[in-house]
């Protein structure tokens, strides 16, 4: 399902992303990326996040916020219509997914000081009906949804860690793993 079209966009945008090299070196001698069953400690260094690009960072956390929220009610939407069917539980998995990556930037908020966008009840509502919608359309259609959601993220995900590699990859250090994270999770899925 959405595996086979993550992994065929998957060299692609490896490739875009040229020499990425902050932090340690990941399982593919690239990624900086926990080792599995491994949580990042967001600010891990104790310190408030002080001298940073607070404009581009609020911008980057709350769009990310509001992107994983999506995610999150999208697979609620689709639970509510396909949680008893045979992809069910396959769903239900990606969906604990994105719970973990919603937490993740719920930290990240907090750590950063970033109100969230006032777009959230928006995306409740939206995320839901894009869900239950792309679900009664059949698996392909969820699955579909699936796929278009994860490749837009990859992108995103992969503009963002441009981003902040240019502005100061040792700064910006600990979003970057966050970043590649997910990254590499949105490839997978
Ligand atoms: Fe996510």
């Amino acid at each position: 399902m959405a595996a086979g079209a993550a992994a065929a966009a998957a060299p692609a945008v490896r490739r875009s992303l040229g020499p990425l090299r902050c932090g340690a070196a990941g399982p593919r001698g690239r990624w900086p990326l926990p080792a599995p069953g491994v949580s990042l400690r967001l600010c891990s260094t104790g310190r408030a996040p002080g001298d940073i690009n607070k404009p581009v960072i609020e911008r980057i956390i709350r769009v990310d916020h509001a992107g994983e929220y999506g995610a999150n009610r999208i697979y609620a939407g689709q639970m509510a219509v396909l949680g008893r069917s045979s992809v069910g539980p396959v769903i239900q998995q990606m969906w604990n997914q994105e719970k973990d990556h919603l937490k993740k930037f719920n930290d990240l908020m907090v750590a950063y000081r970033v109100r969230p966008t006032v777009l959230l009840p928006f995306w409740n509502v939206a995320g839901f009906v894009l869900g239950a919608g792309s679900a009664l359309l059949g698996r392909k259609g969820a699955m579909a949804c699936t796929v278009a959601v994860e490749e837009s993220i990859s992108d995103h995900y992969n503009s963002q860690i441009r981003t902040l590699v240019e502005q100061d990859p040792e700064k910006y250090k600990e979003l970057l793993q966050v970043f590649n994270y997910e990254l590499k999770s949105s490839l997978m899925n």
